[in-house]
């Protein structure tokens, strides 16, 4: 599968120029926006940066869902500075894939058709304020050890964007843990919720990184072009050796029985999650995908007149710089 698809996405550009594009690559050095680029490595820049865009983006809806419950002013505060982040991280991507030629507009249209996606975790509920703990903690986790290796991806405006991204996430990963540590100190039905909310985030957090290596479409091109540094169970195995020491000085449970330290690879073995849950939440039928997209539409639908405004204010000012001259 992957010899096939690095022949029909790579054949469609001159060899030598390919070459010479490939020896930049190789060498370690940056593509720039007005750099030749085949076409396979822009459309593919353009799938991932823009998935990556409408995560941050939809991201926001599982937390902005708690702001107004946060239980003290301080926790309140931190979820609103970590929402607005994301909003943030969202609208640098959106710069960085419109470097390529599409504009946020197109991108934004591709994701409320269905022909674009967004990450499959924010599918799923936030039932309790124990799961913006396990969110932090593990959904930002996940985010940051799949980032990091991106700040030094070959396309400049992604890497660039990357390294602001990844110091931000960095503090949200901490607030969350900081969550849980509250809550397992606290109550005994406060380290239950904690305890559930890990329940129900360790598989979806495990997806985050996508299908195993062996179901992976991109994957093998990607990496030749370095807009993937590493496959997606390496990075699945480097989450699971990080969090398990985590989840012991918190007293949780990893809900998987099978999870042990295996002495002779020093990794951790694991129950890899149910991949036909994976692909029915990419198939729009995880619990929250239509309430997802339905709150990005009415979003949409409702900040047309300010997309209108501002169009019209542009034009009106070029307008008047036209009639200057
Ligand atoms: N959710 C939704 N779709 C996923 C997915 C996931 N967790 N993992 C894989 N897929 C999709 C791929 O997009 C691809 O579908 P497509 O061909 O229709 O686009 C298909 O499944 C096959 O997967 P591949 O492994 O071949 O795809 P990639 O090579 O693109 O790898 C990836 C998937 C590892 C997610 C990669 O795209 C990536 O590293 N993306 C950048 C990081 C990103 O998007 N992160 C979002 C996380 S959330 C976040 O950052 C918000 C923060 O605030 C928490």
């Amino acid at each position: 599968m992957y010899a096939q698809m690095i022949k029909s996405e790579a054949t469609e550009d001159d060899p030598e120029k390919l070459a010479a594009f490939q020896a930049r690559i190789d060498a370690g050095e940056k593509i720039e926006p007005k750099d030749w680029m085949p076409e396979g490595y822009r459309k593919t820049l353009i799938r991932q940066i823009g998935q990556h865009a409408h995560s941050e983006i939809v991201g926001q809806l599982p937390e902005g869902n708690w702001i107004t419950r946060a239980p003290t002013l301080e926790r309140k505060a931190n979820l609103l500075a970590k929402v607005q982040d994301e909003a943030g991280h969202g609208l640098y991507l959106y710069c960085a894939a419109e470097t390529l030629g599409v504009s946020r507009d197109d991108l934004t249209e591709q994701l409320l058709s269905g022909r674009m996606k967004y990450s499959s975790i924010f599918n799923y509920p936030t039932l309790t304020w124990a799961d913006m703990g396990a969110v932090g903690w593990l959904v930002d986790g996940a985010a940051i050890m799949n980032q990091v290796p991106l700040q030094r991806t070959s396309y400049g405006p992604y890497a660039r964007a990357m390294v602001r991204i990844c110091k931000e996430e960095s503090f949200h990963q901490r607030q969350g843990f900081h969550i849980m540590m509250a809550m397992v100190n606290g109550t005994p039905e406060q380290k239950r919720m904690a305890q559930d909310a890990l329940n129900r985030f360790w598989y979806p957090a495990l997806m985050m990184f996508g299908p195993s290596d062996k179901d992976s479409v991109h994957s093998a091109q990607s990496m030749k072009w370095r807009i993937k540094m590493n496959t997606n169970d390496e990075l699945r195995q480097k989450f699971v050796d990080e969090t398990a020491p985590q989840a012991a000085y918190l007293g949780l449970t990893i809900p998987d029985e099978a999870l042990t330290l295996n002495e002779d690879t020093g990794h951790y073995d694991f129950t890899q999650p149910d991949w036909s849950e994976f692909h029915d939440v990419l198939a729009d039928n995880g619990p929250c995908n239509v309430e997802r997209m339905s709150a990005r539409q009415k979003a949409w639908d409702d900040g047309a007149w300010v997309r209108d405004a501002m169009v019209a204010h542009a034009e009106k000012k070029r307008a008047r710089k036209v009639a200057a001259e």
